[in-house]
């Protein structure tokens, strides 16, 4: 699955799936909250993007771009990029609704439409990283629009669950599969053939290595735990797993100075 196929399945699924998406979950996401996944971590209690007041920050695969809005609310210069129109259409209706505006483009990780050294801030929850082949084309674009000393942090499915069924009762806690296969996940169309989902999976390493290889300095690997009487399903995130497994993990990294 290269980055030309991944993107082909990946655009026109979430154009599908973005009603739903924002019917299903725009509440939890809340029109101007920031959370990192489905565990419910705010960034407001995490703060792994340091203080955004007055800093241009990037959201790379921003959705209807609630986080970004929550920048905006912190007095930061946020700006979002995603690879699916119908995802920016609910965008601008939440810009409309609550009257914070967040401007934002079509586009991919891959190739931003930006200057260099554009940005003190890129950050990305549960967007792009993860539906990307050429990861290493992704970080140097994050690297070339971020400013010396800039920070960058994403939250993807944290990498141990792809050893284990995407099932959220507990037959998802049987381990099925090797935590160091990295044959992406694919969903096929059944009438054309062609894929029409992709999701790569790299181990914790992996990230390490990429993010040290681009020139990051890593500083934050949070695994945030299912909380107390919180029984909100998520696909496969669940309260059952979430009480034994982690479900998500948060990166951050500051880009080195030289
Ligand atoms: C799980 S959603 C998360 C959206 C938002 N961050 C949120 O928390 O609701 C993943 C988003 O990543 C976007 N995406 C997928 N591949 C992308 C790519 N290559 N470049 C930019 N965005 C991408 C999808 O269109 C989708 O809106």
């Amino acid at each position: 699955m290269d980055e030309v196929e991944s993107r082909r399945a990946n655009g026109p699924d979430w154009d599908r799936y973005a009603d739903e998406y924002q019917a299903t979950h725009g509440a939890f996401l809340g029109d101007t909250g920031f959370v990192w996944g489905p565990e419910g971590l705010t960034e407001a209690e995490a703060r792994i993007l340091g203080d955004v007041a007055g800093r241009d920050v990037l959201e790379v695969g921003s959705g209807a771009g609630q986080c970004s809005r929550w920048v905006r609310t912190q007095g930061g210069h946020a700006f979002g990029l995603d690879l699916a129109h119908r995802q920016l259409q609910h965008s601008r209706r939440i810009d409309e609704q609550s009257g914070v505006r967040v401007p934002s483009v079509l586009g991919t990780a891959t190739d931003l439409p930006f200057a260099d050294a554009s940005f003190d801030v890129v950050f990305s929850s549960f967007g792009a990283l993860q539906f990307i082949s050429e990861i290493d084309v992704a970080l140097a674009e994050t690297t070339r629009v971020l400013r010396p000393g800039g920070r960058f942090a994403f939250s993807i499915t944290h990498p141990t669950r792809w050893m284990f069924p995407d099932d959220p009762s507990a037959a998802g806690l049987l381990a099925s599969q090797s935590y160091w296969d990295r044959t992406p996940y694919v969903e096929v169309d059944d009438v054309t053939g062609a894929a029409a989902y992709v999701e790569h999976h790299r181990t914790l390493g992996d990230w390490v290595s990429l993010l040290a290889e681009a020139g990051f300095v890593l500083t934050h690997l949070l695994e945030p735990e299912w909380p107390e009487g919180h029984d909100r399903l998520w696909g496969g995130w669940s309260a059952v797993r979430g009480r034994l497994t982690p479900g998500t993990a948060i990166f951050g990294a500051s880009l080195r100075l030289t």
